[in-house]
């Protein structure tokens, strides 16, 4: 530090240290001029005493930017100190030395310089009211530091109810630049950031916590909206940006005519590319799309309203197996009949967390549908269960077998509660009368799965290219032909 200090401050400490020589060869170090001195020597002798001083004042300032400000104040800080500081204390030491210059250079009473510009300072005071509210606001934010550049905050202010929170971009004399999450520079008079409520996203620590609210109806069971939720949040939750290993959480937060509220609370790093309307979006998203692959879909109305589609209300307890079918992408090109014939045949079954509900090297002979909740596939690789893929609704499972007789060539298990859509052998035998393609569509995902299986076995991160899966398929559907015995 102090090798920084002589590397900054160099010129001027040379300077003052010359101007001290010089006053103290001349004598002049009892400042005022000797009556009776000639006009260029007393000239000379007013220069050298203007200059010690200003020099010394130039010093001063040094000492306390490399000291206090870049050593005390930002190592307490941790970061750099804020420049309205630096420089009110350097306006600070420069009225200091004028006022020393006027009171023992030229002798004048300071008393009477200060009341004329105590009146003066009450006129431009009162005129530069909000100004000077502003500066020390200022003032105040930088040495409290409520928030620091960088920071997500909300500024609590009645009269713009739309300011959405906002990145601390700069904290100047006068303002704060604060740029919104919608991408607008917002700027904002620091007096009314003393004065409002300020949250700040970044403080205590690096997670913050959020909420948001959909109203669905009240036909719908609750434990079933529950666990149409819960797994959307814990999906929604699974990127970077959330706060890992913490779960979700789910609540009934109100009820009145249009339906039962409930509340999906989680945590989030506001600043890790993640706004906190990003986050909202993101789990609002996957709730509505987890309600959709569920076969209820949201109404227009001015909260987010969830009913059944084409459907009695009284059977909002249960998912429609048609809708359900109908949403799979599997599916989604089947005829009508192709999908009431599944859907005729297809089982509802309900599974609780941590349920198997397919054990691995068992047989079996039917498919799945994921209609609600999480499931995990896990493979044993060196007697150690590796989970190889996560399920979120609308995705199938147990095809493998069911197309090939093989015995199951993974566990699965259940994440969150859920229920699922069970599909038999002869169930689909029906429709691939119909639809020949659909088994070679379900081929080709078992194709990649089983390139999935067999790469995370000998433990290769690289992607199954589509060639792989192309030719993969072209061997499956032999084999899965002669299964079904076309
Ligand atoms: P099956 O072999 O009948 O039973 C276990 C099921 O786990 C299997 O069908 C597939 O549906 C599923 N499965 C196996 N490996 C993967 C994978 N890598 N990704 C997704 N699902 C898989």
């Amino acid at each position: 530090m102090i090798v920084g200090f002589f590397k900054t401050s160099w010129r001027v400490l040379l300077l003052f240290l010359a101007f001290l020589a010089l006053a103290w060869w001349q004598d002049v170090l009892v400042f005022g001029v000797p009556e009776g001195l000639d006009g260029s020597k007393a000239l000379y002798f007013y220069t050298l005493q203007v200059g010690l001083y200003l020099l010394g004042a130039g010093l001063l300032i040094k000492v306390l930017d490399v000291f206090l400000w870049g050593g005390l104040v930002a190592a307490r800080l941790g970061g750099p100190a804020p420049k309205l500081l630096k420089s009110s204390s350097s306006a600070v030491v420069y009225v200091l030395a004028v006022t020393a210059i006027l009171a023992f250079v030229f002798g004048q009473p300071v008393t009477g310089f200060f009341t004329a510009s105590g009146v003066l300072a009450a006129i431009i005071g009162l005129a530069l009211q909000d100004v000077i509210k502003d500066v020390f606001s200022g003032i105040a934010i930088n040495l409290d530091a409520p928030f620091r550049i960088g920071d997500w905050i909300k500024v609590h202010i009645e009269e713009i109810d739309d300011l959405h929170p906002g990145k601390v971009l700069e904290i100047n004399w006068r303002t704060t630049r604060v740029l919104t999450e919608d991408n607008n520079e917002v700027v904002l008079p620091n007096r009314l950031l003393s004065e409002k409520v300020v949250t700040n996203f970044a403080r205590p620590n690096d997670k913050t916590r959020q909420e948001t609210t959909l109203v669905l109806e009240h036909e719908i069971p609750l434990d079933r909206a529950r666990r149409i939720l819960q797994a959307a949040a814990i999906a929604a939750t699974e990127v970077e940006g959330f706060v890992k290993g913490s779960i979700p959480e789910v609540f009934i937060s109100g009820t009145d005519d249009g339906g039962i509220e409930y509340t999906i609370r989680y945590w989030f790093h506001p600043w890790v590319g993640l706004s906190p309307g990003d986050a909202k979006d993101r789990i609002n998203t996957f709730a509505i799309d987890y309600l959709l692959k569920a076969g209820l879909i949201p109404m227009a109305r001015n909260e987010v309203l969830v009913r059944q589609w084409d459907a009695e209300l009284d059977s909002l307890a249960e998912p429609d197996p048609r809708l359900m079918l109908s949403r799979v992408e599997l599916f989604e090109d089947l005829s009508t009949e192709a999908i009431s014939i599944l859907a005729s045949r297809a089982l509802l079954k309900s599974f609780s967390a941590e349920e198997d509900l397919i054990t691995s090297g068992e047989q079996g002979s039917s498919m799945f549908i994921l209609v609600e909740g999480i499931l995990h596939v896990f493979v044993t690789i060196n007697d150690e269960d590796v989970k190889v893929a996560q399920l979120t609704p609308g995705m199938f499972f147990g095809e493998m077998s069911m197309l090939t007789g093989e015995p199951r060539s993974a566990t699965i298990r259940a994440n969150t509660d859920s229920s699922v859509l069970e599909i038999s052998k002869d169930a689909i035998d029906a429709v691939f009368d119909q639809e020949p393609l659909v088994a070679e569509q379900i081929t080709r995902v078992v194709a990649a799965r089983r390139l999935k299986t067999s790469m995370a076995s000998n433990a290769d991160r690289s992607k199954a290219t589509e060639d792989d899966v192309e030719n993969l398929t072209a061997q499956l559907m032999g084999k899965v032909r002669r299964f079904f015995g076309k």
